[in-house]
């Protein structure tokens, strides 16, 4: 016989995994125009399906994607961000994608402090030759946060 606490807990499990299946995150893309754009736009045209929930923000360069940025892309309802650059040493602004790895880590930090899980943001290197490579990314990226659940469910927004 099950009790009010199996019985509550049972109710809570079935609505989590009834948001979860339903769940379609809003993903934010930033993507450097000389790779990851290239490669998304490559991605499109070799017809490798990755999900339409992946809003693109073309950037000139990762080093553009401040911590503002980043975390902003939160506050406004997204529930995964990622960044993606080209390969390191194949920045066209040199050192840009290297500034944006570190900007990452910080702003992970302060994700984790604020109560958002930091797997919910992440950055990727990939380049502009590597079409399949991005669709691959975002499909794994888009489960990620899938799992995780929408971040405003959770009642894990971030203020910026
Ligand atoms: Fe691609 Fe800098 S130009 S990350």
């Amino acid at each position: 016989m099950e009790t009010t606490e199996q019985s509550d807990r049972i109710q809570a499990d079935a609505s989590t995994v009834d948001v979860q299946s339903e769940f379609d995150p809003a993903i934010i893309a930033f993507c450097c125009h000389y790779c990851a754009f290239t490669a998304a736009d490559l991605a499109g045209t070799m017809r490798q399906q990755y999900p339409t929930n992946i809003h693109i923000v073309r950037l000139p360069c990762t080093g553009k994607a401040d911590v503002n940025l980043l975390l902003e892309a939160f506050a406004d309802g997204a529930d995964g961000v990622m960044v993606a650059g080209c390969e390191i040493g194949s920045c066209h602004f040199q050192k840009g994608n290297e500034r944006a790895v570190k900007r990452v880590v910080y702003a992970k930090d302060l994700l984790r402090e604020a109560g958002v899980a930091p797997e919910r943001l992440d950055m990727f290197h990939i380049a502009a030759s590597q079409g399949p490579l991005f669709a691959q990314r975002a499909r794994e990226f888009t489960e990620r946060i899938r799992a995780l659940g929408p971040a405003a469910h959770a009642g894990k927004g971030v203020e910026s």
